[in-house]
């Protein structure tokens, strides 16, 4: 019998993602398949002599539904397989790393520029930078944290008061500026891939904010995917080396164009709206790709 580690945050306590793991460990057990769910921390990796301690020995493999790019190199490093793999998950927890990352392959993403990284405290503003950004963007204007969450770090700035405002607010942390997309506001498709495939989508509205994010009141129903965003989503999640993800595609005049790579994404609300099984479907690929 297969044994599958999977591994969650420390500090889980969302309904999501302790939802998450027992959907899979149910599917894992259908197949067949046994799961225990660990926190990380539980996980007892560490350096011991120069080496990493061997850690959870016993297992086959480990579906990772942490972002924590430590434990997840650590376990790479002692001979787990991860699902996803920790190259993909760090990629996809930077929203600009993505970018880069696709640039060059044939993926279209609204034009993004990153600010540069201030460690300055007492620092202002660049002046500099926001005419550039200002100049290649204009208003409304997208400003991001790379390592936001939930569409909490995600703001739009409609004047240079606004977009001031936002640098100060962001300037010691990560952040990109990134063209609107005022045809997409509210509104965009969710896509699950998983093995390199489509299996599942739906559309999110939000008729109270541009960001269609659930957590903030955007409502999803079933969607078909068209064909151009499904050769996006499926080239995106081969370039990252995607066992598992959700990709937001943002509707432009123009077409589809990949928003940001979730490597940990949800899926109870969409196995809901949708009625595909997606816990079972990542339980076989995991089960399939270990054989
Ligand atoms: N350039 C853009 N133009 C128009 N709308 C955007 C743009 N970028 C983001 N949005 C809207 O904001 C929502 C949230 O943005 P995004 O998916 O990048 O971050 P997030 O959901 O907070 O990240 P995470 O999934 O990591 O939690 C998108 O689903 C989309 O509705
Ligand atoms: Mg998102």
């Amino acid at each position: 019998m297969k044994r599958i580690a999977i591994i969650i945050n420390a500090y889980s306590r969302l309904p999501h993602s302790l939802n998450q793991s027992a959907r899979l460990k149910e599917e894992f057990a259908k197949l067949g398949a046994a799961a225990d769910v660990i926190k990380n921390g539980q996980a007892a990796a560490r350096i011991e002599n120069g080496n990493v301690a061997a850690a959870l020995a016993g297992y086959d493999a480990c579906v990772y539904l942490d972002k924590d790019k430590y434990l997840s190199a650590m376990l790479e490093k002692a001979g787990m397989r991860l699902f996803d793999r920790h190259a993909a998950v760090e990629a996809c927890d930077d929203k600009m790393t993505t970018f880069i990352a696709l640039a060059g392959h044939g993926i279209p993403v609204p034009d993004t520029l990153p600010a540069p990284l201030c460690y300055d405290a007492d620092a202002a503003p660049s002046a500099a930078l926001l005419d550039a950004a200002e100049r290649a963007f204009g208003y409304p204007m997208i400003v991001k944290e790379s390592y936001g969450s939930l569409g909490r770090g995600v703001y739009r700035a409609v004047d240079r008061k606004q977009l001031e405002e936002l640098e100060e607010k962001l300037k010691l942390l990560p952040h990109l500026f990134q063209r609107y997309i005022s045809e997409s506001a509210g509104r965009d498709l969710r896509v699950i891939t998983i093995g390199g495939r489509c299996v599942a989508a739906m559309e999110r509205r939000n008729e109270g904010d541009f960001r269609s994010n659930i957590e903030l009141g955007g409502k999803g129903t079933p969607a078909s995917i068209p064909d151009e965003a499904k050769r996006v989503c499926e080239k995106a999640a081969e370039l990252l080396g995607l066992d598992y993800c959700g990709t937001d595609i943002l509707l432009s005049k123009d077409g589809p164009l990949l928003c940001e790579v979730n490597s940990n994404a949800f899926f109870g609300g969409i196995e809901s709206v949708t009625g595909v099984n997606i816990a079972k479907k990542y339980a076989q690929h995991v089960l399939c790709a270990i054989d």
